[in-house]
């Protein structure tokens, strides 16, 4: 007789990795839920609808395309052609009705000349060596120091290249990494899934969120007397939450402190191209190094990996995960298992390679779609320059919030300065404080944005994360109201 058959018990998280369950990812977390559940409310008629608001407005996430940024028009003409080929039959037709320019098709066909037969194939897996060719060209023009092809990997979105590196580096917990306080929470949470040591540096929020290398040094004296060897430094410029730009100086002690300490720097550049006044000036990591290599002994050992992607800029195209990562300085075994890696998912999505080539490789003078191109993104420039201030200007007006000017990036993180009853609330209500006025200000005004306490933040303090994306002004204005109510509710 056979026994009695038991069906075994489904998964529970015990039976997981934890570390995977442990990471938190905040701009994905509890309040954009939320957020997604009353856009659910509202725009389904089986569901009560009865909320002060009309719409969300998804001021939580730097996706430019969801809040109505338009894309390019070259780009997407350049990509529609490599997604249906047999528009080129059609070229004629296409360019006389209006809808395609000229410089679109010639575009394409170069890049069907790299790419090959389809762009529906794979490619090779460090990315299309056309494409890392033109990538190569567009890094030694902005740093004026050659870039080699070999040491582009093109990747999905910068945050492929992130987690690919980390992956590597990151033994055990007697590795650390150091990251700056505020960050981009990929960091933390790919830290936690790697189950590696969080280094933080503390950014200063006083001084317009400066990096202070006095302040990253004494944190890697003391991690290697407890036992953790610092082996990566994340450094992210422009900052995301911070938007605060690194000067040429900065840049240049950090790289003392990674070559004195043999220190891995990590340059996440995604928003090189989100600065937003003259005076401030974006300097690559990678110019930086050579700079140093070139006036001065001792950086030669320096390894660095510099991040940019498709997703910011004026390109916003994040669902098209394009992106790229240069490495400098390593030596040929380690490069040999960062490609063994990255093979593994057998190579980038190909779409988001064409549009790397687009995005360092704009229409020139002369070409047919230079004018309207130039225009596109001039408009999209400046809005974005004119809503960041006109936020900026709005919190500096009111009581309870203090904010620092952004420089770059797409993002103001303020600090909110909480009356006594508006913590007890929170706590009542077991949230963080920060948390809480998220939370109200999402359930009053549809405004979805991050608590500080999702990037990181100096103890005892509070902040609120939002972009300067969303379209329109309205929303800074019920913004404005709602907080004046809040504090009127809340005061001491
Ligand atoms: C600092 C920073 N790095 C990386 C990313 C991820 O970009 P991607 O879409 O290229 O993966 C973001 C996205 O917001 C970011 O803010």
């Amino acid at each position: 007789m056979s026994k009695a058959f038991k069906p075994a018990t489904k998964l529970s998280l015990d039976d997981l990795n934890k570390n995977i369950i442990d990471a938190e990812y905040a701009i994905r977390g509890p309040i954009p839920t939320k957020a997604e559940e009353l856009e659910f409310q509202l725009n389904t008629s089986a569901v009560n609808k009865d909320l002060p608001f009309n719409n969300v407005v998804y001021a939580s996430i730097g996706n430019p395309q969801q809040l109505d940024q338009k894309p390019l028009t070259f780009s997407r003409q350049v990509i529609s052609i490599l997604q249906y080929p047999d528009l080129i039959k059609q070229r004629e037709v296409l360019i006389s009705s209006g809808l395609y320019n000229d410089d679109a098709f010639d575009r394409a066909n170069r890049l069907f000349s790299q790419i090959g037969k389809s762009i529906g194939a794979y490619s090779g897996t460090q990315g299309i060596y056309g494409i890392r060719e033109t990538v190569a060209r567009f890094i030694s023009k902005r740093d004026g120091f050659p870039s080699d092809p070999n040491d582009i990997f093109l990747t999905d979105g910068a945050s492929k290249a992130a987690t690919y590196l980390l992956s590597i580096l990151c033994q055990n917990k007697s590795t650390g990494v150091l990251i700056p306080i505020p960050q981009y929470p990929l960091y933390t949470a790919s830290i936690t899934m790697y189950n590696a040591t969080m280094l933080p540096y503390y950014l200063d929020e006083e001084t317009n969120w400066s990096t202070n290398a006095e302040e990253i040094e004494k944190t890697v004296v003391e991690s290697i007397a407890n036992g953790v060897i610092p082996r990566v430094i994340v450094v992210i410029n422009p900052g995301n939450p911070t938007g605060a730009v690194l000067s040429f100086d900065t840049i240049a002690k950090i790289f003392k402190i990674a070559a004195k300490y043999g220190i891995v720097v990590l340059a996440d550049e995604v928003y090189q191209n989100n600065i937003y006044y003259k005076d401030v000036e974006f300097h690559s990591m990678k110019k930086v190094l050579r700079t140093l290599q070139r006036d001065h002994q001792g950086y030669e050992n320096v390894q660095l990996a510099s991040l940019h992607s498709t997703s910011k800029g004026v390109f916003g195209e994040c669902g098209q995960r394009g992106g790229y990562m240069e490495i400098t300085g390593f030596t040929d075994e380690v490069r040999q298992v960062i490609t063994k890696l990255a093979s593994i998912s057998i190579c980038s999505v190909v779409t988001g390679q064409a549009l790397v080539d687009l995005m360092v490789d704009p229409p020139q003078p002369g070409e047919d779609s230079y004018e309207l191109d130039k225009n596109e993104r001039l408009t999209i420039h400046n809005n974005m320059k004119e809503r960041g201030f006109l936020l900026y200007e709005t919190f500096s007006k009111l009581e309870g919030i203090q904010c620092q000017k952004p420089q770059g990036a797409m993002y103001l993180f303020p600090a909110l300065l909480l009356p006594q009853k508006a913590l007890e609330e929170a706590k009542r209500l077991n949230l963080l404080p920060d948390e809480f006025y998220c939370l109200r200000l999402l359930e009053t005004t549809g405004i979805c944005t991050v608590p500080g306490s999702g990037f990181g933040q100096a103890e005892g303090t509070w902040h609120v994360r939002t972009t300067f994306l969303a379209p329109g002004t309205q929303w800074i204005k019920d913004w404005e109201t709602f907080h004046k109510r809040f504090y009127d509710q809340y005061r001491d």
